[in-house]
């Protein structure tokens, strides 16, 4: 008897990049995407989807008047997939709380430095890389996280540090730390769709 796969729904913001890495890793192998949404009917992370099969639409923001409206509008699309886990892969809005906790430990978010490090409300994108940086950090990375009603807070499944080398600049140091990206993130859904991640309070601990 063939396995059921694991019903995963994306949501992206930009270009994809950690999108095409599932669809590329995971993908019809330990998951079925079954969807990509977007807030950014721009969003070129959309035509990934597209070119791979999947189904995928926006849900343009800017459309709603009431950012209620916009929330409703996604959970029922989400609701009416029935979906297993919920990827955020720079996704740049910030959910209800009332849904991260419906969907307790099953939304996992991905986020370009080692947190609790360089992360939380204004840490996005290149101001991330920027911040460490001007801090002087010698190391940063990269984290894929249970997403919970906090910013960036929630139970930390897997890591990878990169060093800054003094030459970085918050370009050089952002793709040093996608390459990481790319493999950390299909390897943290892959262990989920394959039950292999389980709590110990806040900890993430994995099945050999
Ligand atoms: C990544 O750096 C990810 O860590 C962050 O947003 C960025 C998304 O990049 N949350 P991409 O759209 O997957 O290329």
């Amino acid at each position: 008897m063939s396995e059921v796969l694991k019903r995963v729904v994306v949501l992206v913001s930009g270009g994809g990049t950690n999108l095409q890495s599932l669809i590329d890793k995971v993908h019809k192998n330990s998951c079925e995407i079954v969807a990509v949404f977007s807030d950014n009917p721009k969003a070129y992370g959309l035509e990934r989807a597209k070119n791979a099969g999947i189904y995928s639409e926006a849900i343009s923001y800017r459309s709603f008047e009431d950012e209620k409206d916009f929330f409703a509008e996604l959970y029922s699309k989400l609701d009416g997939l029935d979906p297993d886990l919920i990827v955020l892969a720079g996704f740049l809005k910030i959910l209800t709380p009332e849904f991260y906790s419906r969907f307790e430990n099953k939304i996992m978010n991905i986020h370009p430095s080692l947190i609790p490090s360089f992360c939380g409300k204004g840490f996005y994108g290149i101001r991330v890389h920027q911040a460490v940086l001007e801090y002087g950090a010698k190391i940063s990375g990269v984290t894929v996280h249970f997403a919970d009603d906090g910013a960036d807070t929630g139970p930390i499944i897997l890591q990878r540090s990169v060093i800054v080398e003094d030459s970085d600049t918050p370009e050089s140091l952002q793709a040093k730390i996608l390459v990481h990206e790319h493999e950390i993130l299909p390897q943290a859904v892959e262990l989920f769709c394959k039950d292999k991640l389980y709590m110990e309070g806040r900890r993430v601990k994995i099945r050999q």
